[in-house]
């Protein structure tokens, strides 16, 4: 489907499945877990889902002649970490906005994991103090310009490299990795279980695995806490990429299954479950989960294994995005593990 879409390579190459047998036993075994590990896919500063969506944008900033990536994101962002990486890595300058969009004290919530990360890569970081909202920014559209006043030719990267046109074409290819992987395995899985925030993650997917039938196994666990807003920001990115592959199909909100009731208390803050959840995924597989994203789809796919969502025998894939360093900043909670 991504033949005709030019590519750079950030990533190591197809992502190991990994099968989580103790998780799976220690939730009565009727269900078999597989987790995907995005979170390993980069040598990249820890890497994550935003490399395999920046493999198809950034051969557009580069044919664009830009010098300066300018991006957006949290105090304790991953997607701003990776483009500050793929900056580094190209041999361009990174500008990047942060918002306060976690209402979370921690000493030094603006200190550790992804941002010190993002300083060390070199990128020039503005933190600006606005709330959270996965839409376009105004303080993002001024970053662009105070890039373009003082000579520089910025490419624009919108938040989660999500509404950009070819934002749902990383996952797309991830639908058709999974797919050459179960020829390998001699099964298929029967659902895909995905954590929703900006969304290309999960459009990519809905569309990719569109292509066999398969869009509503992929069950998005909604970590924004405003999900009428990602479910419709999915469903966007989903039909534009569609018609970018040339799916030959129709997608239809009904295609865009989306869990709201595990992103509570707010955005970029752990609940009592999501923290057990993380506890449980380390003592069982030895696999870290953070408290802001897959700690949330961790806590949803364990609900939904013990609520008896999925059918006995059922396989399902957990797609691990990364987003681990942000636990750093969150060090009170899990002082005592
Ligand atoms: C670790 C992690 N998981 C999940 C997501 C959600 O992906 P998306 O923004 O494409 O919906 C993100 C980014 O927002 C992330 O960094």
């Amino acid at each position: 489907m991504l033949e005709r879409f030019p590519r750079y390579p950030l990533t190591f190459g197809p992502t190991p499945i990994e099968k989580l047998s103790r998780l799976s036993a220690s939730l009565g075994g009727a269900v078999e877990l597989y987790a995907k590990r995005e979170d390993c896919n980069s040598g990249l500063a820890f890497g994550g889902n935003k490399l395999r969506k920046l493999e198809y944008i950034v051969p557009d900033a580069l044919a664009a002649q830009a010098d300066t990536l300018v991006t957006i994101g949290g105090v304790q962002s991953n997607h701003t970490r990776q483009v500050a990486a793929v900056a580094a890595k190209l041999g361009m300058k990174c500008r990047l906005v942060q918002e306060s969009w976690v209402p979370f004290q921690d000493a030094v919530y603006d200190r550790v994991g992804n941002i010190l990360m993002s300083r060390v890569l070199g990128a020039e970081i503005e933190l600006v103090d606005e709330g959270f909202d996965i839409g376009i920014r105004e303080s993002w559209e001024r970053a662009l310009e105070d890039v373009k006043a003082k000579g520089g030719k910025p490419y624009a990267i919108p938040a989660g490299a999500s509404v950009h046109p070819y934002g749902g074409l990383g996952y797309v290819g991830f639908a058709e990795e999974v797919r050459e992987q179960e020829a390998q395995l001699s099964f298929t899985f029967d659902y895909v279980v995905v954590c929703t925030v900006t969304g290309s993650t999960h459009a990519g997917m809905v569309v990719g695995f569109a292509k066999d039938g398969r869009a509503r196994r992929v069950i998005g666990i909604d970590a924004s806490g405003t999900p009428g807003q990602t479910r419709a920001q999915v469903l966007a990115i989903a039909q534009h990429t569609a018609d970018l592959v040339d799916l030959g199909q129709q997608l239809t909100l009904d295609d865009v299954v989306l869990k709201e009731e595990y992103a509570y208390p707010a955005y970029g803050i752990p609940s009592e479950e999501t923290n057990a959840a993380i506890r449980l995924c380390a003592r069982t597989e030895g696999m870290m989960t953070d408290p802001v994203y897959e700690g949330k789809s961790m806590q949803g796919l364990i609900d939904l294994v013990r609520t008896g969502f999925f059918p006995a025998g059922s396989k399902v894939l957990y797609a691990h995005l990364g987003g681990v360093p942000a636990i750093n900043a969150y060090s009170y909670i899990y002082r005592n593990g």
